[in-house]
């Protein structure tokens, strides 16, 4: 169990951090919620105590004998800020102490995750930009912003992600001190990242489709990393069965040619492509318009073609120098086996790293954790065995080692 500092500002976005603790919670934290003055202006103290099973302070003085503004920060494991308003990274950046959150800030040492929620002009005003690239530097993780509806008619970058995500980017940095010192790095900025997720579906009739498995759950991770690495990332998203992460562009598709037509439209504008969807290798070959009926016969036979392969025409049609990354689901059985059919598998895609996985008896599709090898052309590069998320970041370590 880690303990985990939830701070609230105040914008409305603070509803969705309820969720948050929900979700935190669950997942086996101690959560201790600090919201600001005016984040209880629109979440009452009550609410947030009965959440979180603690009491809830905003200030330095209730409670003095128990000097929360110093033990908080220094038991916390992550201190997590969600909403972060325009005023409280103001705040943070400039150091100040004038409410029990920002004495939190000053005293932790732990991972600080800020998820920004704030109108489009306020997040792109360069007062906030310059104080967020302050926090930054000085080691705060900060979590783009999705674009989409803000409170009444607007839309835009500004929207605070879905709990769901924030609690992905939280659990990664819980116990895991390579994840945080590698989204620290930003070591992406400046690439463009193209990845593909989720499984394909390829339509039998106007009404049923032949799917597989995946929970696209890998390749988010994959997006998500990238994104807090500092890339600027576009998402082929197929069937998924988790929400995309914020601050990633997403391109949605159905079948497997709708998928390689994306891909091969947004690949030339790509540094690094990963190809972690569960792509179909057959489709049918004259999906029929209406309903499928039965017609008094014992069975229905189906006409299947090979479909086309998306990473291998990736690969043997670059135009510039990219790296291009595979994703091989085997059920091997041994990791000798893996590997040998990784090393194959490599080859024949002709891509620059597998990331192999054993899925015999249903391992891996819809788990939070993962278990690969990563090769490429000389063998073995890494292992993990992790949250998916931590996963993630092992990869792109290993596409960075090999990034011209
Ligand atoms: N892939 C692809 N196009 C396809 C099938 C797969 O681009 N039509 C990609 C997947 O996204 C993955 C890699 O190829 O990155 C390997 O997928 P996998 O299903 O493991 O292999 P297959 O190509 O289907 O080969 P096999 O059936 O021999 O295992």
């Amino acid at each position: 169990m880690s303990r985990v500092v939830l701070g609230v500002a105040g914008g409305i976005a603070a509803y969705k951090a309820c969720e948050l603790v929900r979700r935190l919670r669950e997942a086996g934290h101690d959560v201790t919620v600090v919201p600001t003055a005016s984040a209880l202006e629109f979440v009452g103290r009550v609410t947030w105590e009965a959440l979180s099973g603690h009491a809830v302070r905003t200030d330095v003085f209730s409670d003095a004998h128990e000097v929360a503004h110093v033990r908080l920060g220094q038991e916390a494991d992550l201190v997590l800020v969600a909403p972060a308003t325009a005023d409280l990274i103001a705040r943070a950046a400039s150091g100040r102490a004038d409410d029990l959150l920002t004495n939190v800030l000053l005293t932790t040492r732990a991972p600080v995750l800020f998820a920004p929620a704030m109108h489009t002009e306020m997040w792109l005003h360069p007062a906030t930009v310059a104080n967020v690239a302050t926090l930054r530097e000085r080691g705060v993780i900060v979590h783009d912003p999705a674009s989409g509806r803000l409170t009444g008619a607007d839309s835009g970058p500004g929207r605070l992600p879905e709990p769901a995500d924030i609690e992905q980017v939280a659990l990664s940095l819980l116990g895991d001190s390579a994840t945080v010192e590698a989204i620290r790095r930003r070591d992406l900025a400046g690439q463009r990242v193209l990845i593909s997720a989720g499984g394909t579906r390829e339509a039998l009739d106007a009404v049923r489709f032949l799917g597989n498995a995946s929970s696209g759950r890998q390749g988010v991770a994959l997006a998500r990393a990238a994104a807090l690495r500092g890339a600027s990332v576009t998402l082929v998203a197929a069937h998924l069965d988790v929400p995309v992460p914020a601050g990633v562009s997403v391109l949605q598709v159905g079948s497997t040619a709708e998928l390689a037509a994306a891909m091969s439209q947004e690949a030339p504008f790509a540094d690094v492509i990963v190809m972690a969807a569960a792509v179909a290798d057959f489709s049918t070959a004259s999906p029929a318009a209406s309903k499928i009926k039965k017609d008094g016969s014992a069975g229905l036979t189906l006409e299947l073609v090979q479909t086309v392969d998306v990473l291998r025409t990736l690969s043997s049609h670059r135009t510039r120098p990219q790296v291009i990354v595979g994703f091989a689901a085997e059920t091997a059985g041994s990791a000798d086996e893996l590997l040998r059919l990784g090393r194959a598998k490599l080859a024949r895609k002709g891509c620059d790293l597998l990331v192999c996985n054993d899925v015999s008896g249903g391992a891996v599709f819809g788990q939070t954790t993962n278990t690969v090898m990563i090769l490429d052309a000389t063998g073995v590069v890494a292992m993990a065995s992790a949250d998916k998320n931590v996963v993630a970041h092992r990869v792109w370590d290993a596409i960075i080692a090999i990034t011209p």
